[in-house]
């Protein structure tokens, strides 16, 4: 299978719970390997134009808070198949559907608060590492 690159986002509550090494392990003990990662507190805009796929939906504005309510780390992993394994790893969205020893299932609290963000396919996986990366941050 190719190496791929994906964008992941370890999200407030998570954050917030001090989960970032346990979360980090997940990714690592599944062959994903940070190229890039950094501690930031999104803006609104920044939160806005991330999820600017969801604006019509019912729970874009509460995204939006959760997402700017603390600092996340937002990160490129790089690996066989990443795009489809980081999804495998952190687990359905809503934790209630996740499977076992997922990062979601482990560490989620509600659909919204599910503790990671990952792209969900080659093209999306691009436009988010743009959105918060230049090139010459990526060390693979
Ligand atoms: P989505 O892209 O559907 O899920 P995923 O993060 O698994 O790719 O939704 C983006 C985020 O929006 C999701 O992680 C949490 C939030 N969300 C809700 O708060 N309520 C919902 O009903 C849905 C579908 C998503």
């Amino acid at each position: 299978m190719a190496i791929e690159r994906t964008f992941s986002i370890i999200k407030p509550d998570a954050v917030r719970r001090n989960l970032i090494g346990k979360i980090l392990t997940k990714f690592e003990d599944a062959g994903l390997r940070p190229i890039a990662l950094k501690k930031i507190h999104m803006t609104r805009a920044q939160a806005e134009g991330f999820y600017a796929v969801h604006k019509e939906r019912p729970f874009f504005g509460e995204l939006v808070e959760q997402m700017i309510a603390s600092p996340v780390v937002v990160q490129v992993l790089e690996g066989e198949g990443a795009i489809l394994k980081n999804r495998d790893v952190m687990g359905a969205t809503n934790p209630a559907n996740a499977a076992e020893g997922t990062i979601r299932k482990d560490f989620a609290l509600s659909i919204g608060e599910n503790s990671v963000h990952g792209s969900d396919a080659p093209e999306t996986a691009a436009e988010e590492i743009k959105f918060f990366f230049n090139d010459d941050e990526l060390v693979g």
